[in-house]
């Protein structure tokens, strides 16, 4: 017999991280509000550059943890097929906030060295990564809460 992962262990852990998440994306926001009030920038843009990487392999981690979770849901034959799919486009989702965290890392770290200053489009392109992060975790909760309570029946 499997040994299952606990529930309320495995709930905990994913609130957990996520409290951690919003706490580093309002630590980024107040770093970029920082960085347009203040005229002494010095500095500012490798505290962002360190707090995306921290954030970056934060969340990939995250997402390795909750793909494994759903990996165990969609071995059970009895899945709703909307629930698949469900599961298809957050993980579609975390393809793409890899991507983009990666991409938005490099962009900072190569402005950094050749020019001291911000890319052109990092603060528009970084407000809509932590936007559309906000918006995977409302969708996870949904559909966390709809696995435990309606389908599932829990983890077990
Ligand atoms: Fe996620
Ligand atoms: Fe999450």
């Amino acid at each position: 017999m499997n040994a299952s992962p606990d529930p309320s262990a495995i709930d905990r852990r994913l609130e957990q991280e996520h409290v951690a998440f919003r706490a580093a994306v309002r630590e980024i926001q107040a770093e970029l509000d920082r960085r347009r009030q203040s005229r002494d920038l010095a500095g500012c843009g490798e505290t962002l550059l360190a707090q995306l990487d921290q954030f970056g392999a934060r969340l990939k981690t995250h997402f390795e943890y909750e793909e494994s979770g759903w990996a165990r849901a969609e071995a059970s034959a009895d899945l709703p097929p909307a629930t698949r799919r469900w599961i298809d486009a957050l993980t579609c989702q975390h393809d793409d906030f890899r991507v983009r965290i990666e991409r938005l890392v490099s962009a900072l770290s190569s402005s950094l060295l050749t020019t001291s200053s911000l890319p052109a489009t990092f603060e528009g392109d970084l407000s809509s990564l932590l936007a559309d992060l906000t918006q995977h975790e409302f969708s996870e909760a949904r559909l966390f809460q709809r696995s435990m309570f309606e389908e599932l029946g829990g983890f077990d």
